[in-house]
Order: structure tokens, then sequence, then C-alpha cells
């Protein structure tokens, strides 16, 4: 792999984002794992991540200088650049100059690194410090305002490094940039591949769970559907899917999952129509938290019934998960894929079912696993599916859940729907919440007559991760179209309002 070297910044993600487009695999370290360590997952390039805005801050982190002197392409970003240029025997000075945001760079030479490119370059700054003297065998490729060496490299050694942040969109040749050092400078080849990495999983899949019986709880959501799709592609019939359809999910959700995918991946699905279980156990409740509480309670015991039933005809001993590359950085890493505990996505599972981990996609990020589910051939409609909560309609109901209520808040919702995806906008839009409000009523005039009728909420928020979000500003005469369909089509909703709340303060749902 291309390791990336988290020196504490936000970046290490993204750039780790940015080699895998240009095809090279890329890992994450922290900048704490000793040197040995690294170079045993033997590294075709390191990339030292931004990180504090100062070498000199106490406690700022060090680069060991054994990482440089063991032969691998190294490239310095920002505070790694820094870093590089003081372990090497360059001279970094606190001058009080910060430069931070767009700033003009000029090409002094283009070297490798700005081969091609023009002479004048936008990038985005964010330091305090400079490098005010590269280090020995080093060449100056750019300055700034700010930074009178802000890129340098060394073809020999196969080493460079630039003061701003090639991985963010503030630079818009960053990527290039990036790919001349893996590529030209590194010497590293693109072989990270839709392809190889089906092919990869499918061999590791095989390898851990050989003859045995592996078991899948599909939510109808992205993850889990291309988790159980390269899961099947690797083993084929000794994996049994479950889907629990438990009444709240939104127009024709159900029938993706139970159709459109069992078509596409020929799985073998076990669907347990638990409506009326679920409706029932959340009769005469209100309180989100309650509500909440119910659905995972009754989730895993539908689900725990299937599975017993299922492990009554076979030997099933792994349990498949959809997690992803950011929970294992976010979790402190770990490279293991068997560890044995309980499926925390629905909530753990009783002690006795005892379940080893299938992770298939602990390696990859969410657009990955989209294009992977693309590669594998699942449907469009399911591969850019919006996240949608486990506890579904339920906490999209302000008020008691009931059947009536639902099909109100499916009829609106699908309409939302159907303008964003026919606006062209559905990738554009993180998540398209449509909130019912229930226990509310208002007037209205329609026809001749007057209206008593409730309101609905229209949620759509942009965001990266769902940690903080903005409402999208979607074009008016598309929420003038929902609005006036949602109105003349669902009889009970005489109003439609928008929430225009970021997160924070607001949240994305509404319960
Ligand atoms: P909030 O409302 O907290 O939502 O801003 C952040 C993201 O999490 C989703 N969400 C849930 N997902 N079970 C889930 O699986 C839940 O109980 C749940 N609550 C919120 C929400 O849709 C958004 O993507």
């Amino acid at each position: 792999p291309v390791l990336v070297v988290d020196l504490g910044a936000q970046y290490a993600q993204l750039i780790a984002r940015r080699v895998r487009e240009a095809r090279v695999y890329s890992e994450i370290v922290p900048h704490s794992m000793p040197v040995a360590d690294m170079l045993a997952k033997r590294p075709v390039a390191i990339i030292l991540s931004g990180g504090p805005s100062s070498v000199y801050e106490p406690g700022a982190p060090q680069i060991d200088r054994a990482l440089f002197e063991a032969g691998v392409p190294v490239f310095g970003i920002c505070y790694g650049f820094q870093a590089m240029a003081q372990a090497l025997g360059g001279t970094v000075e606190h001058t009080g100059q910060r430069e931070f945001g767009g700033t003009k760079l000029a090409v002094l030479e283009s070297g490798r690194l700005f081969d091609g490119l023009a002479p004048t370059q936008d990038v985005w700054m964010s330091h305090g410090d400079c490098v005010t003297a590269a280090p020995p065998g080093f060449g100056v490729t750019a300055q700034s305002a700010g930074a009178p060496v802000a890129a340098f490299e060394d073809l020999a050694g196969r080493r460079a490094g630039v003061q701003f942040h090639p991985e963010v969109a503030h630079t818009p040749d960053g990527q290039r940039m990036l790919e001349h050092f893996l590529y030209d400078i590194a010497g590293v080849e693109r072989n990270w591949t839709n392809a190889s990495i089906i092919a990869d999983q499918v061999a590791a899949i095989r390898e851990q769970v050989g003859d045995k019986q592996v078991l899948c709880a599909l939510s109808g959501g992205v993850d889990s559907a291309v988790a159980a799709a390269l899961v099947h592609r690797a083993i084929g019939d000794q994996l049994t899917c479950v889907f629990v359809d438990h009444g709240l999910l939104r127009a024709g959700e159900a029938e993706q999952v139970e159709t459109d995918y069992v078509q596409a991946t020929g799985i073998k699905l076990k669907v347990v129509n638990a409506a009326d279980r679920f409706l029932g156990a959340l009769s005469g409740v209100a309180d989100p938290e309650q509500k909440r509480k119910i659905i995972g309670r009754e989730f895993i015991r539908v689900f725990e019934q299937a599975a017993r039933e299922i492990a009554l005809e076979g030997d099933v001993e792994f349990l498949v998960q959809g997690t992803l590359y950011p929970d294992v950085v976010e979790s402190g890493g770990g490279t293991g894929t068997a560890s044995i505990k309980s499926h925390h996505n629905v909530g753990g599972l009783p002690d006795d079912l005892k379940f080893a981990l299938v992770e298939p996609l602990r390696t990859l990020f969410k657009d990955e696993v989209r294009a992977i589910g693309a590669e594998l051939g699942l449907p469009e409609a399911m591969v850019w599916r919006h996240p949608f909560p486990g506890p579904g309609l339920a906490i999209r109901i302000i008020g008691e859940v009931t059947r009536e209520r639902l099909d109100v808040l499916r009829a609106a919702d699908r309409i939302a729907r159907e303008e964003l995806t026919a606006a062209g906008l559905d990738r554009d839009v993180w998540q398209f919440p449509v909130v019912l409000l229930a226990d509310v009523r208002s007037v209205g005039v329609q026809g001749d007559g007057r209206t008593y009728g409730h309101p609905i909420v229209l949620r759509p928020v942009t965001s990266e991760d769902a940690m903080t979000a903005d409402w999208s500003r979607l074009p008016y005469p598309v929420i003038a179209r929902i609005s006036t369909r949602v109105t003349n089509e669902v009889p009970e909703v005489n109003r439609v309002v928008l929430d225009v709340t970021s997160k924070p303060p607001g949240t994305i749902e509404w319960e």
C-alpha cells in the first residue's frame, strides 16, 4: 500500500481517498506507529499528512529519521512537509507570517510535480511556520508570498513535499500533482480497480469462511447490500440473507430488496414480514427514544428467531457486517477481520448466538462501496440510495405511529423522492427526510371547502458524513412542484414546509 501517516489533522482520510482515486491502494496509519511496523506493511510510498500548525508546538509529532532512510519514496504535505524538511537538514522558521486559504503559487521549475501544469497555481494553504531552506539534495520548485520554499523535490531520493494541501478541492490541480508524485517520482503502479478489489475480497472471504454457512441481515441500505453481494460472489449459496420488513420502510423499498436485489444477485433471501408485530409494539407510543428502543428490541427478536431457524439447517458460524473504512480508522485501526463479537448494528445479539464477523468492506470508503455495488450489477437505485435510519419512518412521524399515518407519509415521501430524482439532484443531496407532523393540524382551503389537515416538513440536507449538515438549497421550482403535488395528491396533507436548519443545532432527523 501507500501509507498515509496521520499527523493529527483532519486531512488523512481525504489524502487516502485521493490516492485511491489515482488507482493506488492506500492505508492510514497513526504517526505513533513504530517505523519498523510501517515498513512491515511493505509500503510502495509514504505520505506525511498535515497536522498541527507548527513543528515548534509542544508535543508536535516528530518523524523518526529512520523513515527517510528506508529507501521508500516519501511525500510530505503541509506539516508533513515541514517535519520532513526539519528531519532532513533543511530550515523551518517561525516567521510570524501566516498564510491561510486560497493562495497563488509561483512554479519556479516544473520538476516532476508540476510537469505540464500552468506556471501559476491556485492552492490551499494553512500554515504559520515556513520552510526557508530546502534540505541538501532537494531542488525548490515553487514559492508563494508567505512560503519561500513552497515545494521541493529530490528525484534521486524519490522524495518531494509541498507546503499547501493538494488533496483539497480548493487546489484544482492538486490531484495531478499527487499523481505526478505517485507515478513519476515514486514509480507506483496503478492497480487498485473495482475488479481487483472484488477479486481480492472474494479470495479473502473464501479463505476465511471455508465451507461454513454465513448469515447476513439486509437493511435495504447500500452497505449491507454490497457486503452481501460480495460474499455471495465468493461463496454462493453458503450465504443466507435475512430481510426484516418492519413495516416502517418507504414506498417500494421492500420490493427493491425482495425482487430487484434478488434478481440482480441470485442471493438466497428469507423475508420476514413483521409489520404487525412492530406496529403492535409501537401502538400508543409517541416518545422518540421509546420508539427507537422498541424497534431495536423487536428487530433483535425477529432476527434472532430467523437466525435460529436457519442455523438449525446448517452450520452457521459467520455473520456479514457492512463496516466501512472510516469506522475502522476512527475506532483506532486494526487490520484483523475475524474478531468475534455480536452484531452491534442490530443492537447486540444474545450471548448464545455467537458469530465470527465477515467484513468485506472494512478497507473501503463509501464512494468505493458504491462503485463496487455497480460493478457487481446491483440496481442503480440501490447503489445510490440515500442513508435511511434503522427505525425507518417511525422517527419521521412526530407522534404515535399508525398504519394510516404511515400511508400518508409514504405517499408524500414518494412524491418528494420522485421530484428530486426527476430534477437530477439525487447525488447533490445527502438525505431527504420527509416528516409528518401527525399531531399538528392547520386550516386550509381547497376547491370550495375548508380543510383541516396535517403539515409535512421537507428536510433535504447536504453533508459529507452526517456528523454535520446544512440544509440543501434546492431550486425553488423543485420545491414548488413537490408542494403542489403533495397537497393535491395526498388528501390528509394541506401544508408543506421547508426545514432551513443546519446541523448543529438541528439534527438531520426530527426525532
Ligand atoms: P441525526 O438525526 O442524528 O442523524 O442528525 C444522523 C444520521 O444517522 C441516521 N440515523 C439513524 N440511523 N438508526 C440508524 O441506523 C437510528 O436510530 C438513526 N437515527 C438517525 C440519520 O438518518 C442520519 O443519516
